[in-house]
């Protein structure tokens, strides 16, 4: 099976690139989800199946997991809500959108999210094994999803992040530049929002969450949330949310190595 994607390193487009070869007869292309496979094997069409559909609309998610993030009309104060006894959710349990803040210690949770990644990393040909900062108990870094009508449509992972990896990019030549060291908190380590979906908003609202939330009673600002190695979209996203025009004219991403 492959998968055509845009690459995370560097953002530069993969025209194809192959996970797994099934057969070399006999193979089709979803048209929705890119994916090529071979319709006669039945582990390719499973296969094609789970990532169709994930690709397309996210996966189911219970309505009583994660602790639930208040959204409101003003991205920039996204607040966790109180804890509540009766619900996990509190106010948010009866809302069609929300976002949550995934529980590293609910074993379910987390595997869910984990499967969600497997997803999104290989539609970004990303590494697989990028989840120890948020997925153990007390860890530092944090998990988001995006959930509208019971499916988790969007993700994003955050970690925090040490000086030494804190970079400036150029975003018209992604060149990286030298001889300063800026200083950012929080590193977005992945960002995906399932194909029926972009362009609402969700990728911003996901950031805001992470921002007022992932570091307790703390807001972070928005250039201090970099980057890593963002593909074309990414890219795109990060120059509309928190790209930082630089009195040469050029304008800079926060990112991280
Ligand atoms: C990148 C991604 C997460 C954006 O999600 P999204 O929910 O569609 O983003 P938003 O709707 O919040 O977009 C916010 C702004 O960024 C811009 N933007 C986001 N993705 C864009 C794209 N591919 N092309 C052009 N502009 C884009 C939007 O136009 C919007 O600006 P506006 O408010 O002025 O209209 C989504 O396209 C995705 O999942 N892509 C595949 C995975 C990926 O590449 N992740 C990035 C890894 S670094
Ligand atoms: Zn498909």
């Amino acid at each position: 099976m492959a998968v055509k994607s845009s690459r995370k390193d560097g953002g530069k487009r993969l025209v194809q690139s192959r996970l797994q070869i099934s057969s070399r007869d006999n193979l089709t292309e979803c048209t929705k989800c890119g994916m090529t496979y071979s319709p006669s094997i039945i582990d390719d069409t499973t296969t094609h199946k789970n990532y169709h559909e994930m690709h397309l609309k996210g996966k189911k998610w219970p309505n009583t997991w994660g602790l639930g993030i208040l959204l409101t009309s003003s991205n920039d104060s996204s607040r966790l809500t109180p804890p509540s006894s009766s619900s996990k959710m509190g106010a948010l349990s009866a809302r069609d959108e929300r976002i949550i803040m995934v529980r590293s210690d609910h074993q379910a949770e987390v595997r869910t999210t984990i499967h969600i990644l497997d997803i999104v990393n290989s539609e970004l040909h990303a590494p697989h094994n990028e989840n120890e900062f948020w997925c153990r108990p007390n860890s530092s870094g944090r998990a988001f999803l995006y959930v509208k009508e019971d499916r988790a449509v969007g993700v994003l992972t955050i970690e925090l992040l040490k000086p030494e990896r804190c970079r400036w990019m150029i975003y018209e030549d992604r060149s990286i530049v030298d001889g300063v060291e800026p200083r950012f908190i929080l590193g977005i380590s992945r960002i995906w929002v399932c194909r029926t979906q972009r362009n609402k908003g969700i990728a911003t609202r996901l950031l805001e969450a992470a921002r007022c939330n992932t570091i307790y009673g703390k807001t972070i600002e928005k250039w201090a949330m970099a980057w890593s190695q963002p593909t074309d979209s990414g890219g795109k996203l990060a120059s509309h949310y928190n790209g930082v025009m630089h009195k040469s004219g050029k304008l800079l991403i926060p990112c991280y190595i």
